[in-house]
């Protein structure tokens, strides 16, 4: 017997998948340490904004399947950098990812493991390809949610360990009311 085709809506007024899928929930506690400020990460805590939400289609995590989520990444920032995903290679490090922008902007924001950087601008309409081997990270550079349809093989898995440890090479901010990119003074390859 065969996998059966299915639909799934995304509600885009409410925020929710239907049927509602596994969702996951990123505040700032979850990924502080990310965040250059430390000072302003910390006084950011008590109200411990909500940064971002991924909704998950139900898929097996099998090659022959294709994960595909909506991420909503929130208007915020920590000090002067934007409001980000936590960023991450797959697991099995040679898989690639498409991301399509359906509302908002920001950057996609991607590195290998030699240390070569690139960056590319969403917005409505923009379809991203991330290919095999590039570490993926998105910044909401706007003011209203950003929002993006992801699609991936089955088994590519998720990989953060190495991005919180060594951090991307740039990173995005805000400098006088332009989006600025600029080194990472963590970055350590
Ligand atoms: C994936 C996609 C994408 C990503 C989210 C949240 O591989 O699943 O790249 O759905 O997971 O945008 O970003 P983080 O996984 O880096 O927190
Ligand atoms: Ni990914």
């Amino acid at each position: 017997t065969h996998f059966k085709p299915f639909n799934t809506l995304f509600l885009e007024s409410q925020s929710i998948l239907e049927p509602k899928g596994k969702v996951i929930t990123r505040r700032l506690s979850d990924m502080a340490e990310l965040y250059q400020d430390q000072k302003s990460a910390q006084s950011l805590m008590d109200e411990n904004p909500l940064v971002y939400e991924v909704f998950n289609v139900e898929v097996p995590e099998s090659i022959e399947h294709i994960q595909h989520c909506i991420t909503v990444l929130y208007p915020g920032k920590v000090g002067e950098e934007f409001f980000m995903t936590k960023g991450h290679y797959h697991e099995i490090l040679n898989r690639a990812e498409i991301y399509f922008c359906f509302k908002g902007e920001g950057k996609l924001v991607m590195q290998t493991q030699d240390g070569d950087y690139e960056e590319l601008d969403m917005k409505p309409g923009t379809i991203s390809y991330v290919p095999p081997n590039w570490a993926h990270r998105t910044v909401n550079t706007g003011e209203e949610p950003f929002v993006f349809f992801a699609a991936y093989p089955g088994d590519a898995g998720h990989n953060y360990g190495d991005i919180e440890k060594i951090g991307f090479r740039k990173v995005i901010v805000n400098e006088s009311g332009e989006v600025k990119t600029v080194d990472n003074p963590r970055y350590q390859l």
